[in-house]
């Protein structure tokens, strides 16, 4: 037996007792006369004694010697500790040793393992099983862990079924590159890895299976950033015989549930936003609404006087920045900088300071008199003590840069809370999407998404305004989800792909078992999929999804720890019918 306990279980009232432990070797504190060595485990940490008055000479010796990360096993008698560490639960008690046996010696870790730990991202990364024993990253994988285990439950107590769906598949268009696989047995022809099980969940539909859920990996070959992983986990679920009111109800009781299992939090129901109204009031379709800061457009208070940079905008649009009319003309100029930045690609910004004395000072003092500054302060629900922030230009990337800076702001201000959290939905989004670069459109969601009732006629005479029953959940500025109902009909689906630029014998080919299916009687169906990592990152208080992952790919897709991706032998080249041209 290698430990009737664990590390982090004894206390006061095991005093006394005989107990066997085994773990890791956190600290060895050697006083000359008394040697204590932490010892570490998942569980916690237990604190061991040796000493010249009780223990053995050559056991006392052996402690001494101990390195970091020795896994040991040891047998004691729990006795109560001099000075108590009422920080950890174990704190009351130490075991007084009597018998040490070194299971595995390790050599020195590259980096400590404390929750500070002195190792930089890449050392992390390439002996990410020594990051896993930190307790920051073990708690998180926990946290994960128990996030999982309350949406299983929670979908399964509602009547869904878990069903795997493939991984070796054909294309899913979910607007990212597919990772391929070579077929050796089909020379030539390749499998392509889901990027969400979209068209499978579709045809369990078909199939009946009408309630299903798969907590689920998915595989896109896209740029990476904070939030986005190239492997990454969809709670992925669909229903039959649903409206739009019917799937948003099912999730946002899914949502409440893990907000009151895992914070002890209720709330009210989530509010309703559409994506016109987010885009318009912050810019986004992904507003956190943890504070105000609301977008206030000043098209007809700000322009035709003589200011031409604001008359020849498409949108003059500012916010009001709480308690920052404080901020000195290097601050500002400072933020003026930073909105001018590649990254977010502002040419300017006009200040007004709404002063404690109520009056106002801006920027363009030359070109607007205080009962004009006071209107602006009216729209923007600027209050005095606050700074308003305006951009102009045209009205997409306007809105674009105004939301970086709001978000910027908050986060300089302390207003993004991580432990506040402010769900809602963003409803009614188009339908398409222009790609300005080719001119073509493409489905804003994905092609299987259908259009809000009364709406497909408008497809060949003004695509951009058709809207779509489709939805996303938005957390605390965080999309964590996102759905549709579906197009369940052959000939819609078709009409859909034609207007998506496909031609009818590409559309066959793409898609043609998923229409074939539905000329079986496919039910009325739709569905969503949550991101795991940054579901449970942002109830973890966090936005990088990184530390929630065991073992994440780095920012050029890399797997630093086992060296992938990595070339291959020419022998499964070859078995796999494949010349490298490089
Ligand atoms: P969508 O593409 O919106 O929808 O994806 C659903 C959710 O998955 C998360 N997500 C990601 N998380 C980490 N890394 C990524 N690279 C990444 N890409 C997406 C997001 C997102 O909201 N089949 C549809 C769902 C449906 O219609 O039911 C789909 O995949 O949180």
């Amino acid at each position: 037996m290698f430990r009737n306990f664990t590390c982090g279980d004894l206390r006061h009232s095991d005093i006394n007792s005989e107990v066997t432990l085994s773990g890791w070797v956190h600290k060895v504190r050697d006083k000359g006369f008394v040697v204590w060595v932490d010892l570490r485990d998942r569980y916690g940490i237990t604190q061991l004694v040796f000493d010249e008055e009780r223990s053995d000479k050559a056991l006392l010796e052996k402690a001494r010697e101990l390195g970091r990360e020795t896994v040991i096993q040891i047998t004691g008698t729990v006795i109560e500790r001099a000075s108590k560490n009422p920080k950890i639960p174990t704190g009351d008690i130490e075991v007084l040793v009597s018998n040490l046996h070194i299971l595995n010696p390790s050599i020195l870790p590259p980096f400590t393992i404390e929750d500070d730990t002195d190792g930089g991202d890449d050392l992390r990364m390439k002996f990410r099983y020594l990051d896993i024993r930190r307790n920051p990253i073990k708690n998180n994988l926990i946290f994960r862990h128990k996030v999982t285990m309350e949406v299983r439950k929670y979908l399964s107590n509602d009547g869904f079924i878990e069903v795997e769906t493939p991984y070796l598949i054909k294309s899913t268009p979910e607007g990212a590159r597919d990772f391929l696989v070579p077929s050796r047995m089909n020379e030539g022809q390749f499998y392509a890895l889901p990027q969400s099980p979209q068209t499978f969940k579709q045809l369990l539909m078909v199939g009946g299976m009408d309630k299903y859920f798969q907590i689920v990996k998915c595989f896109r070959d896209e740029d990476l950033r904070a939030d986005r992983q190239p492997e990454f986990t969809q709670i992925d679920c669909e229903m039959a015989f649903v409206e739009q009111e019917d799937v948003l109800n099912t999730f946002e009781g899914l949502t409440k549930h893990l907000l009151k299992s895992i914070h002890n939090i209720d709330t009210g129901d989530f509010p309703r936003m559409t994506y016109d109204e987010a885009m318009r009031t912050y810019g986004n379709d992904k507003p956190d609404i943890r504070f105000g800061m609301e977008f206030g457009e000043l098209n007809s208070v700000a322009q035709h006087k003589d200011f031409n940079v604001f008359n020849s905008a498409e949108l003059v649009v500012g916010i009001a920045v709480p308690g920052a009319a404080s901020y000195t003309r290097k601050e500002i100029d400072q933020l003026i900088d930073w909105v001018k930045r590649p990254q977010v690609g502002a040419k300017g910004m006009v200040y007004v300071k709404y002063n404690e004395d109520g009056s106002f000072k801006s920027s363009v003092d030359k070109f607007y008199d205080q009962d004009d500054l006071a209107q602006w302060a009216k729209i923007t629900g600027a209050k005095t003590g606050d700074l308003i922030c305006v951009l102009s230009g045209n009205i997409n990337e306007t809105r674009a840069q105004l939301s970086a800076l709001r978000m910027e702001l908050a986060e300089r201000l302390g207003l993004r809370k991580p432990n506040e959290f402010a769900p809602l939905w963003v409803i009614d989004f188009p339908l398409l999407e222009l790609d300005e670069e080719t001119g073509t459109y493409h489905a804003m969601h994905h092609p299987f998404t259908s259009p809000k009732p009364g709406q497909m006629e408008l497809l060949d005479s003004d695509p951009s305004a058709v809207r779509a029953n489709a939805y996303d959940l938005v957390l605390n500025g965080n999309e964590i989800g996102g759905g549709s109902i579906r197009i369940h009909d052959k000939d819609i689906q078709a009409t859909m792909f034609k207007h998506l630029g496909f031609t009818p014998e590409e559309a066959k080919a793409q898609f043609g078992f998923l229409m074939d299916a539905f000329q079986y009687g496919a039910p009325p169906h739709g569905g969503i999929a949550f991101g795991l990592d940054r579901l449970v990152a942002i109830l973890g208080g966090q936005e990088t999804i990184r530390d929630f992952i065991a073992f994440p790919k780095n920012n050029s897709g890399r797997d630093v720890m086992i060296d992938a991706p990595a070339t291959i032998d020419q022998s499964q080249l070859d078995e796999l019918h494949l010349k490298l041209n490089l």
